[in-house]
């Protein structure tokens, strides 16, 4: 038959991206434009700055989506993008170039929640099989989502507090790290022993829910105390034991989640899952499993990047949802 061409384009932090996807599975292109240098030195996205760099950078990463991709608009059977969660001015830039080449080619728009996205960049990589649950850990969100089929989304436990990467990302910045942190403490953290006591956010018996505020004042605590000390904490130990920490309470709720929902497979998803002992631990835990596959993307589809937008997007394509023009940037979007 005939092969499906899908746009995917994702604007909604500081990654200006837009990938040709073939047939749900096969990334023709993945172009990333990141910014990460322009707020750097901010400590964090700045959204106007954001805004303004995918202003800058859409129609060219776009064109050159096609070109590495080697086809032109009339190939396409859908454009999607991601329609939110995110920021307002950066999700505008990319769903208003959406609409704009949809209108102008006669193509098929599609939005895509962004969440869906990263836990579709597993498809990329193996097929899906259900059901299926997927930690999805990023600098916004931190949810187990439960998948009985394709474009079902069941959220059975998320952040109550901070996400996964913004306590990453907030601890790093207590230790003098550049922005984003999350690589920065991964590295340090493998270097370092876990000694350090720091509190694990059970909550309540049986539930899927996290917290990681708790830990994240913790480890401000223990460096603002030996500072007061006059004690020097090895920075090591302390993403060590920090890493430590939030890795025991994703992997043992995912394990537990796993047991009561009877999946097939466990989908690692969002930035944090780039994090090299996050995958060390789930991989020791499944390795031995004949039963549950697990599944953990590339680095480059763990990040922000519209290939996981195109892929998400296939399936809406092939169950017959279409957006219409009224496609609007919608920042609380939910699951
Ligand atoms: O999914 P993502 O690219 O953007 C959002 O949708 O939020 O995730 C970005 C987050 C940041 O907080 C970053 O620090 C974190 O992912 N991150 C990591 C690692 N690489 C990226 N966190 C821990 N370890 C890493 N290796
Ligand atoms: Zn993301």
């Amino acid at each position: 038959g005939k092969d499906q061409w899908i746009m995917g384009i994702e604007t909604s932090c500081d990654e200006t991206s837009v990938a040709i996807v073939k047939n749900g599975r096969e990334i023709a292109s993945n172009v990333v434009a990141s910014q990460i240098e322009s707020h750097k030195r901010f400590g964090g996205v700045v959204p106007e700055i954001a805004s303004r760099h995918h202003v800058e950078q859409i129609t060219i990463v776009l064109e050159e989506a096609l070109n590495q991709a080697n086809i032109s608009f009339a190939d396409l059977d859908a454009i999607t993008v991601t329609e939110g969660p995110g920021l307002v001015g950066a999700l505008l830039i990319g769903v208003n170039a959406a609409k704009a080449v949809a209108f102008a080619h006669g193509i098929p728009l599609i939005g895509v929640h962004h969440i869906a996205g990263h836990i579709y960049a597993n498809r990329l990589v193996a097929e899906m099989e259900f059901p299926l649950l997927s930690l999805v850990v990023s600098g916004g969100h931190t949810e187990l989502v439960f998948m009985k089929e394709h474009g079902h989304f069941e959220v059975i436990g998320e952040t109550r507090d901070d996400a996964a990467g913004e306590a990453y990302d907030k601890v790093a910045r207590t230790l003098s790290l550049p922005y984003p942190g999350g690589p920065h403490i991964d590295r340090l953290a493998q270097e370092g022993e876990p000694i350090i006591p720091l509190p694990r956010a059970w909550l309540e018996e049986g539930s899927y829910d996290f917290s990681f505020s708790g830990l994240k004042s913790a480890v401000i605590n223990t460096v603002h105390n030996a500072e007061q000390r006059g004690e020097k904490i090895s920075p090591e130990d302390l993403a060590a034991s920090f890493q430590q920490s939030v890795i025991d309470v994703l992997v043992t709720k995912t394990v537990n989640a796993v047991q009561e929902y009877k999946v097939k497979q466990v989908l690692l998803a969002g930035g944090v899952a780039a994090n090299k002992g996050l995958r060390a631990a789930l991989q020791e835990v499944f390795e031995n499993s004949t039963d549950i596959q697990l599944i953990i993307p590339p680095l480059s589809l763990c990040t922000d990047n519209a290939a996981m937008i195109a892929a998400a997007g296939s399936i809406l394509f092939e169950k017959g949802i279409r957006s219409t023009m009224a496609l609007n940037a919608n920042p609380g979007l939910d699951i």
